[in-house]
């Protein structure tokens, strides 16, 4: 769990505000949720034989002895709060939400146990068309923050009815090579065999492989609405490939799922996934609501703006107040607040704590300000203000009260409320 530092906020801000203007510009709405969840809700949802369920989920009871987890994903609490405030019912609802998701996995870089999403989901809509919406929304997206060469890539699991048929022949398959499955492998064999699929193993890559593929098990209605997909995503210019082993590792999706990697980043490549899941709002005790979405893994994101040297700008103080002497320091912070009145959108800093002038400017320099006011015993007692251009050899000029806002607001570029 990592602490994010003011010289990292910057890209944090860039992303969340990307997201939230694409977003908004598709018709989506933000929902803020709770980060602690009923146990029970991520057991039914994400699936009891999954890595997440089994391995990774932070999971406490509280006084009253109720079973709580740490959120370790985001669309289980929307489909809840959904069903809760019957905003699901019947309608359909564009989401989306962002914030610390925890899972108890092996930290390396690109994966952390507090990491964020960027979570949306799409309810009421049992088309391909919004399958392709979100992803063009993502494309958007991208090219919103300027990253490049991610890929897609998307694949179908096809009703639930195609994957009982599937998960048969890959049984069958496994077993009769069951000499060469791992402990957890093994295990799911005879659970959930279809999470073998996804295990993180790499000496079962090959075994993975060679397995029969769901895709080519696929029901017709579910192939006539990947195809749609693809056409969809094709007529409106986005590459993908359709990988065949692209399975995800949470229980609830049917038909679509879709991941965006990068070959940037080493291990973790996959910056988003997500897919259609159709049952899940009816297995937790809604209406039947055919249901898709996606999550952003925020952290993934920021490491790859920083690897395509995107960097967002850094808001500084444009204007450095430094006073020093008895009756400056008092005219300080009065004199701020009419700048601050009279030129809308200046960041501006007020140093009037004791120390040495020399002092001052050394972190009126470090603080990045174009320009420093100086109010000194000198200043104090001619009633003008010292106005030094930091980034620019100019002398110091002295400039009246009234005249101040004026003189700031064209040094700066930055209209001034008055005139
Ligand atoms: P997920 O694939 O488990 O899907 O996570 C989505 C993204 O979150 C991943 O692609 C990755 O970028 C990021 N992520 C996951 N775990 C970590 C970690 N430990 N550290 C850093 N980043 C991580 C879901 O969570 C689904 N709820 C997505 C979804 C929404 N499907 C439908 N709707």
């Amino acid at each position: 769990m990592s602490d994010i530092p003011p010289a990292e906020t910057p890209y944090w801000r860039f992303v969340e505000d990307s997201a939230r203007s694409v977003l908004t510009s598709y018709g989506y709405r933000e929902i803020r949720l709770p980060v602690i969840e009923k146990t029970e809700l991520f057991r039914r949802s994400i699936g009891e034989v999954t890595d997440i369920v089994e391995k990774e989920m932070y999971t406490f009871a509280d006084r009253n002895g109720d079973s709580l987890t740490l959120r370790p994903e985001a669309t289980a609490g929307i489909v809840r709060a959904g069903i809760q405030s019957g905003l699901t019912h019947n309608q359909v609802q564009r989401l989306w939400c962002c914030g610390p998701m925890f899972r108890h996995e092996r930290p390396q870089k690109g994966r952390y146990r507090q990491f964020h999403q960027i979570d949306v989901e799409a309810f009421g809509l049992p088309g391909a068309q919004i399958d392709a919406e979100l992803i063009l929304v993502l494309a958007r997206l991208w090219r919103h923050l300027g990253i490049q060469n991610l890929s897609l890539q998307i694949n179908s699991l096809g009703t639930r009815n195609a994957q009982a048929l599937y998960r048969e022949k890959l049984v069958e398959f496994l077993r009769a090579r069951r000499h060469l499955l791992d402990d957890d492998s093994l295990r799911r064999l005879g659970t959930n065999p279809l999470r073998i699929l996804d295990s993180k193993n790499p000496a079962l890559g090959p075994l993975i492989d060679e397995a029969p593929k769901l895709i080519d098990h696929l029901d017709a209605p579910s192939m006539a609405h990947f195809a749609t997909l693809q056409r969809i995503l094709e007529e409106s210019g986005v590459a993908f490939t359709i990988n065949p082993r692209l399975v995800r590792g949470l229980d609830y999706y049917t038909r679509t799922v879709f991941e965006w990697v990068t070959d940037e980043l080493g291990a973790q490549g996959a910056v988003c996934g997500g897919g259609r899941y159709d049952h899940l709002v009816e297995e937790i005790g809604g209406q039947p609501t055919p249901a898709t979405g996606f999550a952003i893994g925020m952290e993934r994101i920021m490491d790859l703006l920083k690897a395509q040297d995107r960097h967002p700008s850094t808001q500084t103080a444009h204007v450095y107040l430094l006073a020093v002497g008895a009756a400056a320091t008092c005219r300080a912070h009065p004199l701020a607040e009419r700048l601050r009145d009279d030129i809308p959108g200046l960041n501006l800093v007020v140093d009037a704590d004791e120390g040495s002038i020399k002092r001052k400017f050394r972190q009126a320099d470090r603080s990045g300000a174009r320009v420093a006011l100086i109010l000194g015993e000198e200043e104090a007692a001619s009633g003008r203000i010292g106005v030094k251009q930091l980034r620019e050899a100019q002398p110091q000029e002295a400039v009246s009260d009234a005249e101040l806002a004026g003189r700031l607001g064209e040094l700066l570029g930055l209209a001034n409320a008055g005139g």
